[in-house]
């Protein structure tokens, strides 16, 4: 079992749960006149933006960028490329961008820069975690919207992975440090 290979939970399913729906119900309140649309940055936001979606209340188009930043581990590779761009034209939307976790900065930065060339009426952040203390000196990039701050551990689950596993954990939590050897 997959579970075996965690060392601390960090955030039960339960803890998860009630993050996401105060995010939802304080972005509802936001967006009531607005016309939002959440983009979920994939794969790692997938599961956070599938709770999300729906404890927000009010009318929202959803769409999906999928980019890669991280080769195949815990480091970032400094490039961030799109795999798949969105369909959407952002023209007269509130783009939220929907992501797993703010860390060193660089993808949302990169991200956010590239949507905002598309003209959006509005764009804000949406992250499930955020690592402030990790971003990188000269990024000035903050989430709009942010559930929980961790320590600068290396977290996987609920979409989060560790070289593309353990996205399907219900809940966050740290490995054992024999799985990264
Ligand atoms: P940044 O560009 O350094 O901010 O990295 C953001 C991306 O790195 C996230 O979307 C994640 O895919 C990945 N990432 C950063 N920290 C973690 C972590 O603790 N666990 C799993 N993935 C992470
Ligand atoms: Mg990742």
């Amino acid at each position: 079992m997959i579970s075996n290979d965690i060392k601390r939970v960090f955030y039960s399913e339960e803890t998860l749960h009630s993050i996401v729906a105060d995010m939802g119900r304080k972005i509802s309140e936001d967006y009531k006149d607005k016309n939002l649309l959440l983009v979920s940055i994939l794969k790692g936001s997938v599961v956070f933006m599938a709770d999300l979606m729906r404890e927000i209340t009010v009318p929202c188009k959803i769409d999906f960028m999928c980019v890669s930043s991280y080769e195949d581990g815990t480091k970032s590779g400094g490039v961030v490329k799109i795999v798949k761009d969105l369909d959407i034209k952002l023209e007269g939307y509130d783009v939220l961008i929907v992501e797993d976790i703010l860390d060193s900065g660089r993808t949302l930065n990169y991200i956010r820069s590239i949507l905002l060339g598309r003209n959006p009426r509005s764009i804000r952040i949406a992250a499930l975690l955020d690592k402030p203390e990790r971003r990188e000196p000269g990024i000035d990039l903050y989430a709009d919207y942010s559930g929980a701050q961790v320590p600068d551990a290396f977290v996987v689950g609920y979409g989060l992975d560790y070289a593309q596993k353990y996205r399907n954990l219900p809940f966050i939590g740290v490995l054992k440090e024999d799985i990264y050897k």
